[in-house]
């Protein structure tokens, strides 16, 4: 698939689980925020939202890729970090988890025109937690409560150009060994409750000129390697400028992190920003297994490729 090359992406992360001030920043490529600066605290909550703008020929576009877990961390921190959601040209859900779509009502409320939404077909399908601690859920994101609020739904199932600037990639086709369904997560089809295969998780790609894919991942429930490789073999681009979002590695176990940290060196990405759910133990072993390229996501980073 023709992906077009931009000049440049910044992404801000506008909601993750962490916030650390003394995380390093890297002049011009990541940023950190300055807390003297801020206009409101920040706010960390167990969920996402990044908010993605891409330039291409003199123009702009501006992506809203999840809504955190409540409208309380992503309004706070939009105002936080002085971002206005009229600039929003089109929603993105990565997958149907309810700490990444807990904050799309409000913003669907707020927004002054009909926005897109981007999102796969299997993300209504209800969803569970078996978990030590008990099942969680069954949560479900409403279709008809997203109509009634006037949103332009797309929804897709296969890979998806989007602005004319970034690939959605649909369902992604595995080729790993290592990264099979975790026991945990459930979903419900017609009643029945079964493992989630997670059909519904898709990566938000760009290509920036010169530089390679920047790819944009949500919980990485099919593994963030196969979903590096989808988006290499979908645009036929293997130069990987950053891979940001979370990958969900500790609930997976020591030999998940162990292969995962193999496959990530095999395709040497420019750099790698995790958080959310990849878990301490694994960001632990990713910044050992990265001391040059790897950064941990805050609340207020920002990652400029190509800017
Ligand atoms: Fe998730
Ligand atoms: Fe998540």
């Amino acid at each position: 698939m023709q992906l077009p090359p931009l000049k440049s992406v910044t992404v801000e992360v506008l909601v993750d689980n962490f916030f650390d001030v003394f995380e390093p920043s890297r002049p011009g490529v990541v940023e950190r925020v300055v807390l003297g600066r801020l206009k409101k605290p920040l706010v960390a909550a167990h969920g996402l939202a990044f908010w993605i703008t891409l330039h291409k020929d003199g123009e702009q576009g501006q992506i809203l890729m999840d809504s955190a877990n409540s409208p309380l961390p992503l309004l706070n921190n939009l105002e936080a970090l002085e971002h206005n959601l009229d600039e929003v040209d089109a929603l993105v859900l990565s997958h149907g988890h309810p700490d990444h779509y807990g904050g799309l009502q409000e913003v669907l409320k707020r927004r002054k025109k009909v926005l897109p939404l981007y999102l796969h077909k299997d993300c209504y399908y209800p969803k569970l937690l078996v978990t030590p601690r008990g099942r969680l859920g069954p949560w479900k994101l409403d279709r008809e409560a997203l109509l009634e609020a006037g949103v332009e739904l797309h929804e897709n199932t296969g890979p998806t150009l989007i602005l004319d600037k970034a690939l959605l990639t649909g369902t992604v086709e595995a080729s790993t060994p290592y990264e099979t369904p975790l026991p945990g997560p459930k979903r419900l089809v017609a009643g029945a409750e079964e493992n989630d295969p997670f059909s519904d998780e898709q990566a938000l790609v760009m290509q920036v000129a010169g530089r390679g894919l920047v790819i944009m991942a949500g919980c990485s429930h099919p593994g963030i390697v196969n979903m590096v490789k989808y988006a290499q073999k979908l645009t036929g681009i293997n130069e990987v400028a950053a891979i940001i979002g979370g990958f969900h590695l500790t609930a997976g176990g020591p030999d998940l992190i162990r292969h995962t940290i193999t496959g990530l060196q095999e395709i040497n990405p420019q750099l790698i920003i995790a958080g959310h759910c990849t878990g301490f133990k694994a960001l632990t072993q990713l910044a050992l297994a990265f001391p040059d390229n790897f950064m941990v996501s805050c609340v207020g980073t920002k990652v400029m490729i190509g800017a």
